[in-house]
Protein backbone atom coordinates (compact mmCIF):
# COMPACT_ATOMS: atom_id res chain seq x y z
CA UNK A 1 0.00 0.00 0.00
CA UNK A 2 2.71 2.38 0.84
CA UNK A 3 4.07 1.83 -2.88
CA UNK A 4 0.83 3.06 -4.00
CA UNK A 5 -0.18 5.40 -1.49
CA UNK A 6 -0.86 8.25 -4.83
CA UNK A 7 -2.18 5.94 -7.24
CA UNK A 8 -4.45 4.39 -4.67
CA UNK A 9 -7.65 5.08 -6.39
CA UNK A 10 -9.57 4.52 -3.73
CA UNK A 11 -7.53 7.69 -2.06
CA UNK A 12 -6.81 9.90 -5.04
CA UNK A 13 -11.32 9.52 -6.31
CA UNK A 14 -11.67 10.96 -2.28
CA UNK A 15 -8.72 12.93 -2.40
CA UNK A 16 -9.89 14.83 -5.68
CA UNK A 17 -13.83 14.82 -4.75
CA UNK A 18 -12.21 17.08 -1.55
CA UNK A 19 -10.03 19.07 -3.37
CA UNK A 20 -13.16 19.96 -5.61
CA UNK A 21 -14.91 20.81 -2.36
CA UNK A 22 -12.72 23.09 -0.81
CA UNK A 23 -11.69 24.54 -3.47
CA UNK A 24 -8.19 23.09 -3.33
CA UNK A 25 -7.50 24.13 0.16
CA UNK A 26 -6.65 19.88 1.24
CA UNK A 27 -4.39 19.55 -1.56
CA UNK A 28 -1.11 20.10 -0.07
CA UNK A 29 -1.79 18.38 2.96
CA UNK A 30 -3.19 15.30 2.00
CA UNK A 31 -0.21 14.95 -0.46
CA UNK A 32 2.33 15.48 2.59
CA UNK A 33 1.67 11.69 3.42
CA UNK A 34 0.76 9.99 0.12
CA UNK A 35 3.10 11.69 -1.84
CA UNK A 36 5.53 13.49 -0.04
CA UNK A 37 8.18 13.94 -2.59
CA UNK A 38 5.79 15.76 -4.37
CA UNK A 39 5.20 18.28 -1.33
CA UNK A 40 8.89 18.41 -0.56
CA UNK A 41 9.80 19.14 -4.35
CA UNK A 42 6.59 22.00 -4.47
CA UNK A 43 4.74 19.55 -7.71
CA UNK A 44 1.54 20.38 -5.74
CA UNK A 45 -1.09 22.04 -6.71
CA UNK A 46 -1.80 21.48 -9.22
CA UNK A 47 -4.51 18.63 -7.68
CA UNK A 48 -4.38 16.33 -10.57
CA UNK A 49 -1.01 15.81 -9.93
CA UNK A 50 0.18 16.97 -13.90
CA UNK A 51 3.03 18.19 -12.56
CA UNK A 52 4.09 15.61 -9.98
CA UNK A 53 7.75 14.09 -11.22
CA UNK A 54 7.70 10.06 -11.55
CA UNK A 55 9.38 9.97 -8.15
CA UNK A 56 6.58 12.08 -6.56
CA UNK A 57 4.08 9.04 -7.81
CA UNK A 58 5.65 6.23 -6.45
CA UNK A 59 4.73 7.43 -3.30
CA UNK A 60 6.02 6.73 -0.22
CA UNK A 61 9.40 4.91 -2.08
CA UNK A 62 12.44 3.37 -0.51
CA UNK A 63 14.49 6.30 -1.01
CA UNK A 64 11.98 8.47 0.38
CA UNK A 65 11.71 6.43 3.67
CA UNK A 66 15.91 6.03 4.21
CA UNK A 67 16.02 10.15 3.21
CA UNK A 68 13.63 10.94 6.38
CA UNK A 69 16.43 12.64 8.88
CA UNK A 70 14.30 13.34 11.87
CA UNK A 71 11.10 15.10 12.29
CA UNK A 72 9.16 18.25 13.46
CA UNK A 73 6.48 16.31 15.57
CA UNK A 74 4.81 13.23 15.29
CA UNK A 75 1.25 13.33 13.04
CA UNK A 76 0.35 15.24 10.03
CA UNK A 77 3.60 14.25 7.81
CA UNK A 78 6.23 16.66 9.75
CA UNK A 79 9.38 14.89 8.07
CA UNK A 80 12.53 16.34 7.76
CA UNK A 81 14.43 15.27 5.19
CA UNK A 82 17.82 15.44 3.52
CA UNK A 83 17.75 13.67 0.08
CA UNK A 84 21.52 12.87 -1.39
CA UNK A 85 23.85 10.01 -1.54
CA UNK A 86 23.22 9.40 2.14
CA UNK A 87 20.84 6.31 3.13
CA UNK A 88 19.84 6.11 6.27
CA UNK A 89 19.26 3.08 8.14
CA UNK A 90 19.29 0.66 11.30
CA UNK A 91 22.93 -0.47 10.95
CA UNK A 92 25.75 1.02 12.32
CA UNK A 93 28.45 -0.53 10.25
CA UNK A 94 26.96 -1.15 6.49
CA UNK A 95 29.10 0.05 3.56
CA UNK A 96 26.86 0.14 0.48
CA UNK A 97 28.80 0.21 -3.29
CA UNK A 98 25.76 2.12 -4.34
CA UNK A 99 25.16 5.14 -1.84
CA UNK A 100 26.54 6.39 1.43
CA UNK A 101 25.21 5.07 4.37
CA UNK A 102 24.09 6.65 8.19
CA UNK A 103 22.98 4.86 10.97
CA UNK A 104 19.33 6.10 11.78
CA UNK A 105 17.88 5.20 15.64
CA UNK A 106 14.30 6.90 14.39
CA UNK A 107 13.87 4.02 11.72
CA UNK A 108 13.89 0.97 14.78
CA UNK A 109 11.71 2.97 16.56
CA UNK A 110 7.42 3.65 16.31
CA UNK A 111 8.04 7.45 16.16
CA UNK A 112 9.30 6.93 12.53
CA UNK A 113 5.75 5.79 11.33
CA UNK A 114 4.34 7.82 13.94
CA UNK A 115 5.21 10.88 11.27
CA UNK A 116 2.33 9.85 9.22
CA UNK A 117 0.31 7.00 11.22
CA UNK A 118 -1.12 10.36 13.48
CA UNK A 119 -3.37 12.40 11.54
CA UNK A 120 -5.29 15.77 13.10
CA UNK A 121 -7.48 17.64 10.97
CA UNK A 122 -5.28 20.93 9.83
CA UNK A 123 -7.55 23.24 11.20
CA UNK A 124 -9.68 22.15 13.95
CA UNK A 125 -7.13 19.52 14.99
CA UNK A 126 -9.56 16.75 16.07
CA UNK A 127 -7.63 13.53 15.82
CA UNK A 128 -8.99 11.58 13.04
CA UNK A 129 -6.26 8.86 13.13
CA UNK A 130 -4.10 8.02 15.94
CA UNK A 131 -2.36 4.62 15.06
CA UNK A 132 0.73 6.05 16.78
CA UNK A 133 -0.42 7.15 20.07
CA UNK A 134 -3.11 3.90 20.32
CA UNK A 135 0.32 2.13 20.11
CA UNK A 136 2.01 4.39 22.54
CA UNK A 137 -0.85 3.67 25.26
CA UNK A 138 -0.94 0.35 24.83
CA UNK A 139 0.68 -2.44 26.56
CA UNK A 140 2.84 -3.11 23.25
CA UNK A 141 4.99 0.11 23.69
CA UNK A 142 5.37 -0.79 27.93
CA UNK A 143 7.01 -4.23 26.14
CA UNK A 144 9.40 -2.47 23.67
CA UNK A 145 7.40 -3.79 20.32
CA UNK A 146 7.25 -1.05 17.98
CA UNK A 147 5.26 -1.36 14.63
CA UNK A 148 8.02 -2.75 12.26
CA UNK A 149 8.20 -5.55 15.33
CA UNK A 150 5.02 -7.33 13.58
CA UNK A 151 4.49 -5.14 10.18
CA UNK A 152 8.27 -5.98 9.79
CA UNK A 153 8.23 -9.44 10.45
CA UNK A 154 5.94 -10.95 8.08
CA UNK A 155 6.21 -13.40 5.60
CA UNK A 156 3.81 -15.32 4.02
CA UNK A 157 2.18 -17.82 6.00
CA UNK A 158 3.81 -15.75 8.90
CA UNK A 159 1.12 -13.10 9.95
CA UNK A 160 3.57 -11.50 12.92
CA UNK A 161 0.99 -10.36 15.22
CA UNK A 162 0.33 -10.04 18.82
CA UNK A 163 -0.84 -14.10 18.93
CA UNK A 164 1.76 -15.35 16.52
CA UNK A 165 5.21 -16.00 15.98
CA UNK A 166 7.27 -12.88 14.88
CA UNK A 167 10.30 -14.81 13.94
CA UNK A 168 13.98 -13.22 13.26
CA UNK A 169 15.14 -13.76 9.26
CA UNK A 170 18.88 -13.75 9.71
CA UNK A 171 20.74 -12.68 6.49
CA UNK A 172 22.88 -10.87 4.05
CA UNK A 173 21.05 -7.81 3.27
CA UNK A 174 23.52 -6.32 0.37
CA UNK A 175 26.60 -6.48 -0.95
CA UNK A 176 28.67 -4.69 1.37
CA UNK A 177 27.23 -5.71 4.78
CA UNK A 178 27.63 -8.37 7.11
CA UNK A 179 25.28 -11.24 8.17
CA UNK A 180 22.41 -9.90 10.08
CA UNK A 181 20.70 -11.29 12.90
CA UNK A 182 17.47 -10.20 11.11
CA UNK A 183 16.49 -8.62 7.79
CA UNK A 184 13.29 -6.37 8.45
CA UNK A 185 10.57 -7.73 6.15
CA UNK A 186 9.03 -4.81 3.89
CA UNK A 187 5.58 -6.09 2.93
CA UNK A 188 4.40 -3.35 5.22
CA UNK A 189 0.44 -5.31 5.35
CA UNK A 190 -2.12 -4.17 7.18
CA UNK A 191 -5.83 -4.74 6.25
CA UNK A 192 -6.26 -3.91 2.69
CA UNK A 193 -7.93 -6.01 0.72
CA UNK A 194 -9.80 -4.13 -1.61
CA UNK A 195 -9.17 -5.89 -5.12
CA UNK A 196 -8.79 -2.91 -7.88
CA UNK A 197 -6.35 -1.64 -5.48
CA UNK A 198 -4.34 -3.88 -4.13
CA UNK A 199 -4.04 -5.79 -7.49
CA UNK A 200 -1.28 -7.96 -6.35
CA UNK A 201 -2.61 -11.60 -4.89
CA UNK A 202 -0.13 -12.11 -2.90
CA UNK A 203 -0.50 -8.77 -0.58
CA UNK A 204 -4.00 -9.81 -0.42
CA UNK A 205 -3.10 -12.51 0.59
CA UNK A 206 -0.89 -11.32 3.25
CA UNK A 207 -3.32 -8.72 4.41
CA UNK A 208 -6.75 -11.52 5.20
CA UNK A 209 -3.62 -13.59 6.65
CA UNK A 210 -3.04 -10.67 9.20
CA UNK A 211 -6.68 -9.97 9.40
CA UNK A 212 -7.22 -13.41 10.97
CA UNK A 213 -4.62 -13.14 13.69
CA UNK A 214 -6.07 -9.96 14.93
CA UNK A 215 -8.82 -11.10 17.32
CA UNK A 216 -10.44 -14.13 18.98
CA UNK A 217 -13.98 -14.74 19.84
CA UNK A 218 -15.71 -16.29 22.89
CA UNK A 219 -19.27 -17.41 23.15
CA UNK A 220 -20.99 -17.48 26.72
CA UNK A 221 -24.27 -19.49 26.10
CA UNK A 222 -27.77 -18.84 28.16
CA UNK A 223 -27.56 -20.94 31.07
CA UNK A 224 -31.41 -21.82 30.98
CA UNK A 225 -32.36 -21.69 27.35
CA UNK A 226 -36.33 -21.54 27.87
CA UNK A 227 -38.59 -21.42 25.07
CA UNK A 228 -41.25 -18.81 24.09
CA UNK A 229 -39.20 -16.71 26.78
CA UNK A 230 -36.69 -13.87 25.69
CA UNK A 231 -32.60 -16.05 25.83
CA UNK A 232 -29.17 -13.97 25.74
CA UNK A 233 -26.31 -15.06 24.32
CA UNK A 234 -23.07 -13.22 25.01
CA UNK A 235 -20.12 -13.14 22.71
CA UNK A 236 -16.49 -11.58 23.79
CA UNK A 237 -14.31 -10.30 21.23
CA UNK A 238 -11.02 -9.67 21.92
CA UNK A 239 -8.36 -7.81 20.23
CA UNK A 240 -5.59 -9.89 20.94
CA UNK A 241 -3.10 -9.46 18.01
CA UNK A 242 -3.09 -5.75 16.98
CA UNK A 243 -1.00 -3.46 18.59
CA UNK A 244 -3.41 -0.54 18.06
CA UNK A 245 -6.77 -0.24 18.23
CA UNK A 246 -8.91 -2.20 16.22
CA UNK A 247 -9.81 -1.99 13.64
CA UNK A 248 -7.40 1.30 13.42
CA UNK A 249 -6.31 4.02 10.91
CA UNK A 250 -8.85 5.26 8.79
CA UNK A 251 -11.61 4.23 10.82
CA UNK A 252 -14.21 6.39 9.41
CA UNK A 253 -13.90 3.92 6.82
CA UNK A 254 -12.92 0.90 8.10
CA UNK A 255 -15.65 -1.82 9.40
CA UNK A 256 -15.72 -4.34 11.58
CA UNK A 257 -18.53 -6.27 12.61
CA UNK A 258 -20.14 -9.56 14.03
CA UNK A 259 -22.12 -11.97 11.79
CA UNK A 260 -24.33 -14.20 14.22
CA UNK A 261 -26.41 -17.07 13.48
CA UNK A 262 -28.98 -20.11 15.82
CA UNK A 263 -29.80 -22.45 13.95
CA UNK A 264 -32.22 -24.80 15.28
CA UNK A 265 -31.26 -28.69 14.61
CA UNK A 266 -33.31 -29.19 11.65
CA UNK A 267 -31.20 -25.89 10.56
CA UNK A 268 -34.48 -23.40 10.62
CA UNK A 269 -33.05 -19.88 11.32
CA UNK A 270 -33.97 -18.67 14.90
CA UNK A 271 -31.77 -15.66 15.14
CA UNK A 272 -29.50 -13.75 12.30
CA UNK A 273 -27.63 -10.13 12.98
CA UNK A 274 -25.06 -8.75 10.92
CA UNK A 275 -26.15 -10.05 7.28
CA UNK A 276 -25.41 -7.87 4.54
CA UNK A 277 -28.40 -6.56 2.04
CA UNK A 278 -28.90 -7.05 -1.70
CA UNK A 279 -27.04 -3.30 -1.93
CA UNK A 280 -24.25 -4.90 0.67
CA UNK A 281 -24.95 -2.56 3.66
CA UNK A 282 -24.40 -4.34 6.91
CA UNK A 283 -27.95 -5.03 9.08
CA UNK A 284 -28.63 -1.62 10.87
CA UNK A 285 -29.23 -3.95 14.04
CA UNK A 286 -25.85 -4.51 14.06
CA UNK A 287 -22.70 -3.39 15.72
CA UNK A 288 -20.13 -1.74 13.59
CA UNK A 289 -16.94 -1.09 15.30
CA UNK A 290 -15.56 1.85 13.81
CA UNK A 291 -15.87 5.69 14.81
CA UNK A 292 -18.01 8.06 13.62
CA UNK A 293 -17.40 11.72 12.96
CA UNK A 294 -20.25 14.65 12.15
CA UNK A 295 -19.84 17.84 10.00
CA UNK A 296 -20.81 21.13 10.69
CA UNK A 297 -24.59 20.43 11.21
CA UNK A 298 -23.98 17.43 13.61
CA UNK A 299 -24.74 14.94 10.61
CA UNK A 300 -22.34 11.83 10.06
CA UNK A 301 -19.73 12.20 7.22
CA UNK A 302 -17.21 9.98 6.01
CA UNK A 303 -15.51 12.83 4.22
CA UNK A 304 -12.94 14.04 6.29
CA UNK A 305 -12.67 17.49 5.42
CA UNK A 306 -15.83 18.42 6.56
CA UNK A 307 -15.19 16.52 9.73
CA UNK A 308 -15.95 18.90 12.80
CA UNK A 309 -16.65 16.73 16.00
CA UNK A 310 -16.32 13.33 17.44
CA UNK A 311 -20.01 11.48 17.13
CA UNK A 312 -18.79 7.77 19.22
CA UNK A 313 -15.91 5.24 18.79
CA UNK A 314 -16.48 2.17 20.16
CA UNK A 315 -13.31 0.65 18.53
CA UNK A 316 -11.57 -1.85 20.97
CA UNK A 317 -7.97 -1.36 22.35
CA UNK A 318 -5.06 -3.53 22.56
CA UNK A 319 -5.53 -6.68 24.53
CA UNK A 320 -9.37 -5.33 25.30
CA UNK A 321 -12.39 -6.61 24.86
CA UNK A 322 -15.85 -5.73 23.60
CA UNK A 323 -18.96 -7.96 24.53
CA UNK A 324 -22.05 -8.06 22.68
CA UNK A 325 -25.96 -9.36 24.10
CA UNK A 326 -27.93 -11.03 21.43
CA UNK A 327 -31.12 -11.42 22.51
CA UNK A 328 -33.87 -13.81 20.85
CA UNK A 329 -36.61 -15.83 21.03
CA UNK A 330 -36.48 -19.96 21.15
CA UNK A 331 -40.35 -20.69 19.34
CA UNK A 332 -41.92 -23.93 20.94
CA UNK A 333 -41.71 -25.52 17.65
CA UNK A 334 -37.92 -25.31 17.81
CA UNK A 335 -35.75 -28.20 17.83
CA UNK A 336 -32.94 -28.88 20.30
CA UNK A 337 -30.44 -28.27 20.10
CA UNK A 338 -29.72 -25.05 18.83
CA UNK A 339 -26.35 -24.07 16.77
CA UNK A 340 -24.61 -20.96 16.84
CA UNK A 341 -22.46 -19.65 14.45
CA UNK A 342 -20.58 -15.83 14.89
CA UNK A 343 -18.17 -14.64 12.66
CA UNK A 344 -16.19 -11.35 12.98
CA UNK A 345 -15.99 -9.33 9.91
CA UNK A 346 -13.98 -6.90 8.22
CA UNK A 347 -14.01 -4.51 4.98
CA UNK A 348 -12.07 -1.53 4.22
CA UNK A 349 -14.99 0.90 3.13
CA UNK A 350 -18.67 0.30 3.23
CA UNK A 351 -20.16 -0.34 -0.31
CA UNK A 352 -21.95 3.25 -0.28
CA UNK A 353 -19.10 5.57 -0.34
CA UNK A 354 -16.72 2.97 -2.92
CA UNK A 355 -20.58 3.37 -5.17
CA UNK A 356 -20.36 7.36 -4.85
CA UNK A 357 -16.51 7.20 -5.43
CA UNK A 358 -16.63 4.01 -8.28
CA UNK A 359 -20.40 4.18 -9.35
CA UNK A 360 -22.65 1.85 -8.23
CA UNK A 361 -21.81 -1.81 -8.36
CA UNK A 362 -18.61 -1.21 -10.09
CA UNK A 363 -16.63 -2.23 -7.15
CA UNK A 364 -17.05 -4.44 -4.01
CA UNK A 365 -15.14 -4.23 -1.21
CA UNK A 366 -13.86 -7.76 -0.35
CA UNK A 367 -15.51 -9.05 3.54
CA UNK A 368 -13.39 -10.70 5.25
CA UNK A 369 -13.82 -13.66 8.04
CA UNK A 370 -11.40 -12.82 10.49
CA UNK A 371 -13.04 -15.20 13.11
CA UNK A 372 -15.18 -18.01 12.90
CA UNK A 373 -16.52 -19.59 16.80
CA UNK A 374 -19.45 -22.21 17.09
CA UNK A 375 -21.22 -23.61 19.89
CA UNK A 376 -24.42 -25.36 20.71
CA UNK A 377 -27.01 -24.61 23.04
CA UNK A 378 -28.41 -27.51 24.63
C1 LIG B 1 7.84 3.05 5.03
C2 LIG B 1 9.24 3.29 4.97
C3 LIG B 1 10.15 2.34 4.24
C4 LIG B 1 10.14 2.04 2.91
C5 LIG B 1 9.14 2.48 1.86
C6 LIG B 1 11.30 1.22 2.68
N1 LIG B 1 11.97 0.99 3.84
FE1 LIG B 1 13.69 -0.08 4.11
N2 LIG B 1 13.52 0.06 6.10
C7 LIG B 1 12.59 0.85 6.75
C8 LIG B 1 12.80 0.73 8.18
C9 LIG B 1 11.95 1.44 9.23
C10 LIG B 1 13.87 -0.19 8.37
C11 LIG B 1 14.49 -0.63 9.68
C12 LIG B 1 13.60 -1.47 10.56
C13 LIG B 1 14.24 -1.69 11.92
O1 LIG B 1 15.45 -1.88 12.01
O2 LIG B 1 13.50 -1.69 12.92
C14 LIG B 1 14.31 -0.57 7.03
C15 LIG B 1 15.38 -1.43 6.76
C16 LIG B 1 15.97 -1.54 5.52
C17 LIG B 1 17.23 -2.20 5.24
C18 LIG B 1 18.11 -2.88 6.24
C19 LIG B 1 17.96 -4.38 6.14
C20 LIG B 1 16.66 -4.88 6.65
O3 LIG B 1 15.84 -5.32 5.82
O4 LIG B 1 16.43 -4.82 7.86
C21 LIG B 1 17.44 -2.10 3.90
C22 LIG B 1 18.64 -2.65 3.11
C23 LIG B 1 16.32 -1.42 3.32
N3 LIG B 1 15.44 -1.07 4.32
C24 LIG B 1 16.15 -1.14 1.98
C25 LIG B 1 14.93 -0.71 1.40
C26 LIG B 1 14.61 -0.77 -0.01
C27 LIG B 1 15.55 -1.24 -1.11
C28 LIG B 1 13.34 -0.30 -0.15
C29 LIG B 1 12.47 -0.21 -1.40
C30 LIG B 1 12.25 -1.46 -2.08
C31 LIG B 1 12.90 0.11 1.16
N4 LIG B 1 13.88 -0.18 2.08
C32 LIG B 1 11.66 0.72 1.44
C33 LIG B 1 11.64 1.65 6.18
C34 LIG B 1 11.30 1.66 4.84
C1 LIG C 1 1.41 -6.56 18.05
C2 LIG C 1 1.44 -6.43 16.60
C3 LIG C 1 1.22 -5.07 15.99
C4 LIG C 1 1.89 -3.89 16.28
C5 LIG C 1 2.94 -3.64 17.35
C6 LIG C 1 1.37 -2.90 15.35
N1 LIG C 1 0.42 -3.47 14.53
FE1 LIG C 1 -0.56 -2.54 13.00
N2 LIG C 1 -1.70 -4.22 12.70
C7 LIG C 1 -1.57 -5.40 13.41
C8 LIG C 1 -2.65 -6.29 13.03
C9 LIG C 1 -2.89 -7.68 13.57
C10 LIG C 1 -3.43 -5.61 12.06
C11 LIG C 1 -4.68 -6.12 11.34
C12 LIG C 1 -5.91 -5.81 12.14
C13 LIG C 1 -6.21 -4.35 12.14
O1 LIG C 1 -6.59 -3.81 11.09
O2 LIG C 1 -6.03 -3.70 13.22
C14 LIG C 1 -2.79 -4.31 11.88
C15 LIG C 1 -3.26 -3.33 11.00
C16 LIG C 1 -2.62 -2.11 10.77
C17 LIG C 1 -3.06 -1.13 9.80
C18 LIG C 1 -4.24 -1.28 8.85
C19 LIG C 1 -5.53 -0.76 9.43
C20 LIG C 1 -6.67 -0.77 8.45
O3 LIG C 1 -7.77 -1.25 8.79
O4 LIG C 1 -6.50 -0.29 7.34
C21 LIG C 1 -2.18 -0.08 9.88
C22 LIG C 1 -2.21 1.19 9.07
C23 LIG C 1 -1.21 -0.39 10.93
N3 LIG C 1 -1.53 -1.63 11.46
C24 LIG C 1 -0.16 0.42 11.31
C25 LIG C 1 0.61 0.21 12.47
C26 LIG C 1 1.52 1.20 13.03
C27 LIG C 1 1.82 2.55 12.42
C28 LIG C 1 2.04 0.66 14.18
C29 LIG C 1 2.95 1.29 15.19
C30 LIG C 1 2.55 2.60 15.72
C31 LIG C 1 1.48 -0.69 14.30
N4 LIG C 1 0.62 -0.90 13.26
C32 LIG C 1 1.79 -1.58 15.32
C33 LIG C 1 -0.60 -5.71 14.34
C34 LIG C 1 0.30 -4.78 14.90
C1 LIG D 1 5.40 9.40 4.65
C2 LIG D 1 4.34 8.93 5.51
C3 LIG D 1 4.38 7.51 6.02
C4 LIG D 1 5.35 6.89 6.80
C5 LIG D 1 6.67 7.48 7.30
C6 LIG D 1 4.85 5.55 7.08
N1 LIG D 1 3.63 5.36 6.49
FE1 LIG D 1 2.52 3.68 6.51
N2 LIG D 1 1.21 4.50 5.19
C7 LIG D 1 1.21 5.82 4.79
C8 LIG D 1 0.09 6.06 3.89
C9 LIG D 1 -0.27 7.40 3.23
C10 LIG D 1 -0.57 4.82 3.74
C11 LIG D 1 -1.84 4.52 2.95
C12 LIG D 1 -1.61 4.22 1.53
C13 LIG D 1 -2.96 3.99 0.86
O1 LIG D 1 -3.73 3.14 1.33
O2 LIG D 1 -3.23 4.68 -0.11
C14 LIG D 1 0.17 3.86 4.56
C15 LIG D 1 -0.15 2.52 4.67
C16 LIG D 1 0.45 1.63 5.55
C17 LIG D 1 0.03 0.26 5.76
C18 LIG D 1 -1.08 -0.46 5.01
C19 LIG D 1 -2.39 -0.15 5.65
C20 LIG D 1 -3.56 -0.93 5.08
O3 LIG D 1 -4.61 -0.35 4.93
O4 LIG D 1 -3.44 -2.12 4.80
C21 LIG D 1 0.84 -0.25 6.75
C22 LIG D 1 0.77 -1.63 7.36
C23 LIG D 1 1.76 0.79 7.12
N3 LIG D 1 1.52 1.91 6.38
C24 LIG D 1 2.73 0.64 8.10
C25 LIG D 1 3.75 1.56 8.31
C26 LIG D 1 4.87 1.32 9.20
C27 LIG D 1 5.07 0.08 10.04
C28 LIG D 1 5.67 2.43 9.11
C29 LIG D 1 6.97 2.67 9.85
C30 LIG D 1 8.03 1.68 9.64
C31 LIG D 1 5.04 3.36 8.18
N4 LIG D 1 3.88 2.80 7.72
C32 LIG D 1 5.55 4.61 7.83
C33 LIG D 1 2.12 6.79 5.19
C34 LIG D 1 3.30 6.54 5.86
C1 LIG E 1 -0.51 12.37 8.36
C2 LIG E 1 -0.47 11.63 7.12
C3 LIG E 1 -1.70 11.62 6.25
C4 LIG E 1 -2.37 12.69 5.69
C5 LIG E 1 -2.03 14.16 5.84
C6 LIG E 1 -3.47 12.12 4.92
N1 LIG E 1 -3.46 10.75 4.99
FE1 LIG E 1 -4.71 9.48 4.04
N2 LIG E 1 -3.79 7.90 4.92
C7 LIG E 1 -2.73 8.00 5.80
C8 LIG E 1 -2.43 6.69 6.34
C9 LIG E 1 -1.33 6.37 7.33
C10 LIG E 1 -3.36 5.80 5.74
C11 LIG E 1 -3.49 4.31 6.00
C12 LIG E 1 -4.38 4.08 7.18
C13 LIG E 1 -5.15 2.81 7.11
O1 LIG E 1 -4.86 1.95 6.29
O2 LIG E 1 -6.11 2.68 7.87
C14 LIG E 1 -4.19 6.60 4.85
C15 LIG E 1 -5.22 6.07 4.06
C16 LIG E 1 -6.08 6.84 3.30
C17 LIG E 1 -7.15 6.31 2.50
C18 LIG E 1 -7.53 4.83 2.37
C19 LIG E 1 -6.98 4.22 1.14
C20 LIG E 1 -7.37 2.77 0.97
O3 LIG E 1 -7.01 2.19 -0.06
O4 LIG E 1 -8.01 2.19 1.83
C21 LIG E 1 -7.81 7.36 1.93
C22 LIG E 1 -9.04 7.31 1.03
C23 LIG E 1 -7.12 8.57 2.36
N3 LIG E 1 -6.06 8.21 3.19
C24 LIG E 1 -7.48 9.85 2.01
C25 LIG E 1 -6.84 11.00 2.45
C26 LIG E 1 -7.27 12.34 2.13
C27 LIG E 1 -8.44 12.69 1.22
C28 LIG E 1 -6.42 13.19 2.75
C29 LIG E 1 -6.48 14.70 2.81
C30 LIG E 1 -7.71 15.25 3.32
C31 LIG E 1 -5.45 12.37 3.47
N4 LIG E 1 -5.74 11.04 3.26
C32 LIG E 1 -4.40 12.89 4.23
C33 LIG E 1 -2.01 9.14 6.13
C34 LIG E 1 -2.39 10.42 5.79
Amino acid sequence: MLSKSYEDELFRRLYLLGSEETDGLIDEFCMRCHAPIGVYLKEIPPADGSKLSDIAKRGISCDFCHTVSGYKKIGNGNFELSPGMIKRGPFEDSNSPGHKTAYSELHTKSEFCGICHNLYHPTNNIPLELTYTEWKESPYAEEGIPCQDCHMRQNPGIPATGITKRPDYPGIAGAGGGKRPHLYTHYFVGANTIPQIQIDETYRQLAIERLRAAATLEIIRPTNPTPDTENTIKINITNAGAGHYLPTGLTELRQMWLYVKITDSSGKTIYESGALDNEENIDKTSTIYQSIFADKNGNPTEKVWKIESLISDNRIPPKKSATEEHSFNIPATATLPLNVETVLKYRSAPQHLVDELFGKGKVTPLVVDMVTEKSQIK
